[in-house]
């Protein structure tokens, strides 16, 4: 069945790359009666009116925490149906923190925002084009301050380039570059023999609720009191970035002349998005498989876009008859790394993130004298399972020191560098240098620091509604 676009919120089906300003506002709800009435007359950004004959100049979209929709007046028998780790929330346990890599400077208990009272109840992501945003953004927040909602915090992003382009993150790379494309008329087969082959489209449901999903089946309550249909689970986490610790290891690691080199198997990409030289395309920049490198001798095995998304890299070999596939399958053959069941299409999620901080060149960020900058992404993903997709990205694919055969590494871009708690270390990086020899960073520095986040609701327009009557 189509996608009903009216009903979506229009971040499902835009980051909205041209609105070049951002503000994210965090609130939560003093006074229900007055927030619940500022939210019926609110009017969210919908999905239909993207890509319409009117170009749009600003975008608002609403979601909401768990502790949100408990202060809207819901009890928590009728959020029961809810994603369970949305209920338990971001920060609730030391064993989530744990396996999302929230842990030393990242822990929770050093956030500024997401915990105790700091807790957002609901998020209204404003976006525009730069000359109208901060009037624009001003304007709805005072006027959220003024009908029942109380201040957490409010960021502004800013473009990680001179030039005004917002599709840079600020270590500098093109960011954005790689989505999954959403069959929003359920036309695609999603039956496995259809799907060994890695393909970026997929499922309408692996991002909706009550849609079907890569499993044939639609997640999301369709009678509660809270319409989940067509909303979705939106994780926001806020990422500090060490831009020049970043640089200086670089150049520390291969010199300064071959800083960019390094950085960019770090990534796994080219700094300006394109494919590391060496992996096969057909000229565009993502139609890349891990296939003809399996040992990670071009794009390092650990590499962010690697453990991010490892495409074919699960099953290096594809469709090899029922046979093979069948013998593979259950473990008796094949490398410990080839895995044909966990297959990556269950593992997507549509990134909507945007920088923040102040912007400088990798070329400045590499003076050793230059003093510490403050910068990192806003990093926002929408998914229809937080378990199955975000947290199993972050925790087995991002933050474990074994994916792909691996062993004591964790991301090279993100990771903690804490050792495991049975003192395994995490703070290695093996790659080929330019001549194909095997080498291991050691002593990986953190790069990124976690500085507040919390898990939302991105409810349909039906769903808002659902709310702001309750
Ligand atoms: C400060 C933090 C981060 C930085 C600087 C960063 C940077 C990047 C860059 C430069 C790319 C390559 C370009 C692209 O395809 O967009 C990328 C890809 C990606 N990142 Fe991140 N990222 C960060 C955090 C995260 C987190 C927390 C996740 C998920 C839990 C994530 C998931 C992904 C995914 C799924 C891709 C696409 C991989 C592919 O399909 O090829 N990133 N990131």
């Amino acid at each position: 069945m189509a996608v009903d676009f009216n009903d979506v919120q229009a971040l499902v089906r835009s980051g909205f790359g041209s609105l070049g300003g951002a503000r994210y506002v965090l609130l939560r709800i003093v006074d229900a009666t007055r927030a619940k009435a500022w939210l019926a007359r609110a009017e969210p950004t919908r999905a239909s009116q993207v890509g319409g004959a009117h170009e749009l100049r600003c975008a608002m979209q609403i979601a909401f925490t768990r502790a949100g929709l408990i202060a809207a007046g819901f009890d928590e028998a009728e959020l029961e149906t809810m994603a369970p780790e949305f209920l338990d929330g971001m920060a609730s346990d030391g064993r989530r923190s744990h396996r999302l890599g929230d842990v030393g400077e990242s822990a929770p208990e050093h956030w500024n925002w997401g915990v105790g009272a700091r807790e957002p109840h609901a998020l209204i992501m404003l976006l525009a084009k730069k000359t109208m945003i901060a009037d624009w953004a001003s304007g709805i927040e005072a006027a959220a301050l003024a009908n029942g909602f109380a201040p957490v915090a409010s960021f502004d992003s800013c473009p990680a380039r001179e030039d005004g382009d917002a599709s840079h993150e600020p270590f500098g790379f093109a960011d954005g570059v790689s989505q999954p494309k959403i069959d929003w008329n359920g036309e695609r087969s999603i039956s496995p023999s259809a799907n060994h082959d890695y393909n970026p489209l997929i499922a309408a449901g692996e991002i909706l609720l009550g849609h079907s999903n890569e499993y044939g089946v639609s997640a999301g309550d369709a009678n509660g009191a809270l319409v989940q249909r067509n909303g979705s689970y939106l994780v926001y986490r806020q990422l500090e970035q060490d831009v020049t610790g970043f640089w200086q290891w670089a150049a520390e690691a291969a010199g300064p002349e071959n800083a960019r080199w390094m950085a960019e198997r770090v990534v796994g990409r080219g700094i300006d998005g394109s494919p590391l030289p060496g992996l096969a395309t057909s000229g565009g920049r993502d139609d890349f498989l891990f296939k003809g490198d399996p040992d990670g001798i071009v794009c390092p095995l650990g590499s962010h876009i690697r453990r991010a998304n490892p495409r074919s890299g699960d099953n290096p070999h594809g469709r090899r008859g029922f046979l093979r596939d069948l013998v593979s399958a259950v473990g008796l053959a094949g490398k410990a790394t080839d895995d044909p069941v966990a297959s990556a299409r269950f593992h997507r999620i549509l990134r909507r993130g945007r920088p923040y901080g102040t912007t400088i060149t990798p070329e400045l960020a590499m003076l050793p004298e230059l003093p510490h900058v403050e910068a990192g992404l806003h990093f926002l993903c929408l998914n229809a399972s937080l378990a199955r997709q975000f947290e199993f990205i972050q925790g087995a694919w991002l933050i474990s020191p074994t994916f792909g055969g691996l062993s004591q590494e964790d991301d090279p871009l993100l990771g903690s560098r804490c050792p495991f708690p049975d003192d395994r270390r995490t703070d290695l990086f093996r790659y080929h240098d330019a001549h194909g020899v095997p080498r291991i960073a050691q002593d990986m520095p953190r790069f990124v620091t976690v500085r507040g986040g919390a898990y939302f609701f991105l409810p349909s327009i039906t769903g808002l509604m659902s709310i702001a009557s309750r």
